[in-house]
């Protein structure tokens, strides 16, 4: 089912603007990843996609019809997992389940539900309360329990958020599993870029309410440059100093300063860290470290908002 987001704007009743005029779409079948540092937006938009919130300017449309003069219709295709835990705890895990078929009113849900259990693998921790689960546990399940009205779009608010980091692959491989053989459209924020960039086809950067970068998570990373090499100095003095004697050098892409380490982006790293080595060291340039990585989806990040990527 495709997503339209139109030019939507949210201010809160304190002044707060949490989304200054953002507009993306989603593709049907696709996997869509919002991305932000915290406070940035992400929860703010699912929020206004699932017709929690109302935006205060812009619209949103599913299919050909627009969300807001439709919505009751356009509920039933859709499934939206909260950031927050929304799990009765003094249930066991099936009766979770059976609750969201009762609140949907479905009916002949049987086939469903043991599909739902073959891919929640929460085995015999089915019949047992919720407040004994694990973090990952109540996830699955609550992945189950939103795929229990068979949701054509799926809506997730940083669904790995707190777990541990096999936690979180198990959680993203359940999605994949999700999106390849169910086809369900997935919109999923997320803090963790890296995990982003190896399930989305798309994503949007949004900082302090704003898109700052939006597309293929490799298109995006090859925009910027193909590699690059991280310089740590012994003091602040040195970064200064090395950047008059980066202005020289003709091959380096961008740069950015962050505390003493300097990013440089280039196209052909190997090759180039000799260079620049040698530079540095005949302007007595004394550096701790130097390594050369492949760009990643924080150096995108970086390049446009000119911010480490803050993780929590
Ligand atoms: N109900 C509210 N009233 C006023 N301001 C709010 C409200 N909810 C969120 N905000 C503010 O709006 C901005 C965006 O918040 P939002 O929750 O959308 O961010 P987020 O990207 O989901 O962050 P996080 O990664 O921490 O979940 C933040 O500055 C936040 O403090
Ligand atoms: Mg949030």
């Amino acid at each position: 089912m495709n997503l339209n987001v139109e030019n939507l704007t949210k201010k809160y009743k304190n002044g707060k603007l949490a989304l200054d005029d953002i507009s993306f779409s989603v593709n049907d079948g696709e996997v869509f990843g919002l991305l932000g540092p915290n406070g940035a937006g992400k929860s703010t938009t699912m929020k206004i996609m699932t017709t929690i919130l109302k935006p205060t300017k812009g619209k949103i449309l599913v299919g050909e019809d627009e969300l807001q003069s439709n919505s009751r219709r356009i509920k039933n295709k859709f499934g939206y997992i909260a950031q927050d835990n929304s799990l009765d705890e003094q249930l066991t895990g099936r009766e979770n389940l059976l609750l969201q078929a009762r609140l949907y009113h479905l009916k002949d849900y049987n086939d469903r539900m043991y599909e739902i259990l073959e891919l929640i693998e929460l085995g015999e921790d089915i019949d047992t309360p919720v407040s004994r689960y694990s973090g990952g546990m109540k996830k699955r399940l609550e992945i189950g329990c939103a795929l229990m009205s068979s949701p054509e779009l799926l809506f997730l608010d940083e669904p790995t958020l707190g777990l541990d980091v096999e936690v979180r692959r198990d959680i993203w491989e359940y999605l994949r599993r999700l999106n390849e053989s169910y086809n369900v459209t997935l919109v999923v924020t997320t803090h963790y870029l890296e995990e982003a960039d190896s399930i989305c086809n798309r994503i949007a950067i949004i900082n302090e309410g704003k898109i700052v970068a939006i597309g293929n998570p490799d298109e995006l990373k090859k925009k910027i440059g193909k590699e690059k090499i991280e310089i740590t100095f012994e003091s602040l003095k040195d970064v200064e100093k090395v950047d008059s004697v980066v202005d020289n050098i003709s091959f380096v892409l961008d740069r950015k300063i962050i505390d003493n380490t300097m990013v440089l982006i280039v196209d052909d790293a190997d090759n180039r860290m000799f260079e620049i080595y040698d530079m540095l060291r005949e302007n007595g340039i004394r550096i701790t470290g130097m390594n050369n990585k492949k760009i990643s989806l924080d150096d995108v990040y970086l390049h446009y908002t000119g911010y480490r990527y803050e993780k929590n």
